[in-house]
C-alpha cells in the first residue's frame, strides 16, 4: 500500500524477542503511524515487557511515542507463573538503551478508550502481539470506545496442528482465555494469525546473516534478536516469527490464505484452555490458514534494512 494513508495503529505487545521484531518492523514501516503501545505480562511480567516497550522505541529513536502499562495479569484467574520465555530480561540478553521516556500514568485500557473516542470510527487498528487481556477489559467495560476499531489483528491460537503449550493450545490464548473469549466472541473485526501461519515464517542463521551483512542499525538489531531466539529454550537454530507475522499480514495481505472460521476458545482448566474449536454456534472470524513463507521473510528483510 505505497501512496495510501499511514493507518492509525496501536501495539499492544508482550516483549518478547519475536514481539521486539514484529514492534521494529512496525517503527520501519511508513505505512504505519503508531499511536501508542500498550504493555500486558505474557512472556514475561507486565514491569519487563513495559520496560523493554521503552526500550525498543529508544533504540529506534522514536520516544515520541507513548507507552501505557496495561495488565499485570489475566481477567479472571491466577497468571501463569513467569515463564521467562524469552531470558531473564525478556528480551534475549540484547543491548538497547533504557528508555528516557517514563510510561504514561494513564492506564492502557484508559488511554484507548479515550484514543478511540476522540479518532474518527474505524480508523484506529490494534496489532495485538500478546495475552489478549487488555483488549478484552475494553470490550468490557468501554464498549462505546471498542466499538469504534477499525480492526484488530492478532497473533494467537492454533487450528489443525498441535499447539506450543499444550496439545491444542497457543500460548497467547492460553494465557488468558477468557480474555480470549470475549475478543473472539465480540464479533469485532479480528484477524486471527494462529500458528499454523506462523511456524511457516521462520528466522534461521542465513536470514540473521543476510540482514547483518548491509551493516544497518536495525537490521543488525533483529538479527541479534534473531540470534539470542536461537539460544532460548528449545536451542534451534530455525525460530517461528510469530508476532511479525501480524505487521506482515497488515503489509501484505495477498502474500496469506484468510478463511471465515465460526470459532469458539475453549476457557476450561489447564491444558485445553485457549484451545480454539471449529462450531456452528461460533463467533465468525477471519483466519490466516496459509503463508508464502519465503516472500514473508523477504518482505521483512526488505523492510528492515530499508532504514
Ligand atoms: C506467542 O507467544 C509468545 O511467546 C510470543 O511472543 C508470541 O506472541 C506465540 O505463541
Ligand atoms: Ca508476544
Amino acid at each position: 500500500m505505497p501512496d495510501a494513508k499511514p493507518r492509525l495503529t496501536v501495539i499492544d505487545t508482550d516483549p518478547g524477542i519475536d514481539d521486539a521484531v514484529g514492534i521494529l518492523l512496525a517503527l520501519a514501516s511508513p505505512e504505519f503511524s503508531i499511536a501508542g503501545m500498550t504493555t500486558v505480562a505474557g512472556n514475561i511480567g507486565i514491569e519487563t515487557t513495559t520496560r523493554n516497550a521503552g526500550r525498543l522505541l529508544a533504540f529506534a529513536g522514536q520516544e515520541g511515542i507513548p507507552v501505557f502499562r496495561g495488565a499485570a495479569a489475566p481477567l479472571s484467574r491466577p497468571g501463569p507463573e513467569p515463564l521467562n520465555l524469552h531470558g531473564e530480561d525478556g528480551i534475549g540478553g540484547v543491548n538497547l538503551p533504557e528508555p528516557s521516556r517514563q510510561p504514561e500514568s494513564r492506564t492502557a485500557v484508559q488511554w484507548l478508550a479515550d484514543l478511540l473516542l476522540h479518532e474518527p470510527a474505524g480508523t484506529v487498528d490494534i496489532f495485538a502481539l500478546g495475552p489478549l487481556t487488555n483488549i478484552a477489559k475494553l470490550i468490557l467495560d468501554r464498549p462505546d470506545a471498542a466499538r469504534r476499531i477499525g480492526r484488530i489483528i492478532a497473533m494467537g491460537g492454533v487450528i489443525r496442528e498441535a499447539g506450543n503449550v499444550g496439545p491444542r493450545s497457543e500460548f497467547n490464548l492460553w494465557a488468558d482465555p477468557e480474555a480470549a473469549d470475549v475478543v473472539v466472541s465480540s464479533g469485532l473485526s479480528l484477524v486471527l494469525v494462529p500458528l499454523d501461519v506462523t511456524r511457516r515464517v521462520r528466522a534461521t542463521r542465513d536470514f540473521a546473516e543476510a540482514l547483518r551483512a548491509p551493516a544497518k542499525p536495525l537490521a543488525s538489531m533483529v538479527a541479534d534478536l534473531v540470534e539470542s531466539y536461537f539460544e532460548t529454550k528449545t536451542h534451534q537454530e530455525s525460530r517461528p516469527l510469530h508476532d511479525p507475522c501480524v505487521m506482515l499480514f497488515a503489509l501484505a495481505p495477498e502474500l496469506f490464505r484468510l478463511k471465515d472460521l465460526r470459532l469458539s476458545v475453549n476457557t476450561g482448566p489447564a491444558e485445553e484452555a485457549g484451545a480454539l474449536t471449529i462450531e456452528e454456534s461460533g463467533t465468525s472470524v477471519q483466519v490466516a490458514l496459509g503463508v508464502d513463507g519465503p516472500a514473508a521473510l523477504e518482505l521483512l528483510a526488505r523492510k528492515l534494512t530499508a532504514v
